[in-house]
């Protein structure tokens, strides 16, 4: 067993010994601890569940993971790397926080934040379109948590608007990290467009997983189908991505099957549609750009004028959400 629970240790009570001594003992969260309620979402390895902490009546989001099925479908890599980049995106209002995590026999556990309203795509398609504040509002906090993830060495690969979840208060949390890519910190300041994996254990993993690309085709980048290689400049063309599709309705590359989508990527075959933007365009113009090292790097993206009269950084998480139009 590799696995090794994260903040396993959350306390240390007093107890007497058999001798009559105090001893501290450590005491474990665990499954016992968490009362769980409604189901907030389904994947194939995975449920999420909203789930109370006895003790503190404090509401988190629980992803249970069956061991047996993660085992059977060869996915434990990518549990550790969920894990794994987590734990190093702890510090941030705009990342999933993962608080611990533990096992039973059956199961592994994530015990995450909660993000009661729901992924950004629901409420988008609710919406059909949003304005341009609101637009604005929401990727200036996606920006700002990629900015972080980029620092931090991890490079997300599948940012989209269903892997957007929003709390109560409608500030973006980034979840999903299943797949993401974990830099070498200390090799990792190569200007923003790559790194390497560490050691590079990953590498025919990841020829793998292009080759049998499943999941939502719309947001990858055009260097992960044609080099098989993403780098942190492909979650600026995710992010790219989104920005259109906020204001537009809907993901610029889009077609009946993910072959043709494909196909519209590397060709750049996306059109704004009348009425759109022109500041919007113009960043998304910088941003779907097919040669990954020509795309707008972080800080030209923040101070692009798209983002005039919006501060990013600390602020912009006390800020209060638009009224969504
Ligand atoms: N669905 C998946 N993860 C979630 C989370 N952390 N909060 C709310 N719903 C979710």
């Amino acid at each position: 067993e590799e696995w090794k629970d994260r903040g396993a240790a959350v306390a240390t009570r007093q107890e007497l010994d058999s001798n009559g001594r105090p001893v501290n003992k450590i005491i474990k969260k665990g499954v016992k601890d968490f009362n769980f309620g409604r189901t907030l979402g389904e994947g194939s390895y995975s449920t999420v569940l909203a789930a109370t902490d006895r003790q503190t009546h404090r509401e988190y989001a629980v992803k249970v993971l069956d061991k047996r099925h993660i085992i059977k479908e060869k996915k434990v890599k990518y549990v550790n790397i969920e894990k794994d980049a987590l734990n190093r995106l702890t510090e941030h209002p705009g990342i999933v926080r993962l608080y611990y995590t533990f096992q039973d026999e059956r199961s592994l556990y994530f015990v995450l934040d909660l993000a009661n309203a729901g992924e950004l795509l629901g409420v988008l398609k609710r919406m059909t379109t949003f304005d341009e504040e609101c637009t604005r509002f929401y990727a200036a906090q996606i920006l700002d948590s990629i900015a972080y993830m980029h620092s931090r060495g991890i490079i997300h690969r599948d940012l989209k608007p269903e892997n957007v979840l929003l709390d109560e208060q409608m500030h973006t949390k980034i979840t999903d990290f299943g797949t993401a890519k974990i830099l070498d910190l200390k090799r990792s300041h190569d200007g923003g467009t790559g790194g390497d994996a560490v050691g590079d254990p990953l590498d025919g993993v990841e020829q793998e997983r292009a080759n049998s690309f499943v999941g939502t085709a719309e947001y990858v980048s055009p260097e992960l189908l044609t080099d098989k290689n993403a780098c942190k400049a492909s979650d600026l063309w995710a992010f790219g991505c989104i920005v259109y599709q906020l204001l537009a309705g809907r993901p610029p590359f889009k077609a009946s099957n993910e072959y043709q989508t494909f196909q519209k990527i590397v060709a750049l075959d996306y059109a704004f549609p009348l009425g759109f933007p022109p500041v919007a365009r113009d960043l998304i113009e910088r941003l779907l750009v097919l040669d990954p090292a020509k795309r707008l790097p972080i800080d030209h993206i923040k101070s692009h004028p798209f983002f005039d009269g919006i501060q990013i950084g600390k602020g912009l998480w006390r800020q209060k959400a638009p009224r969504l139009r």
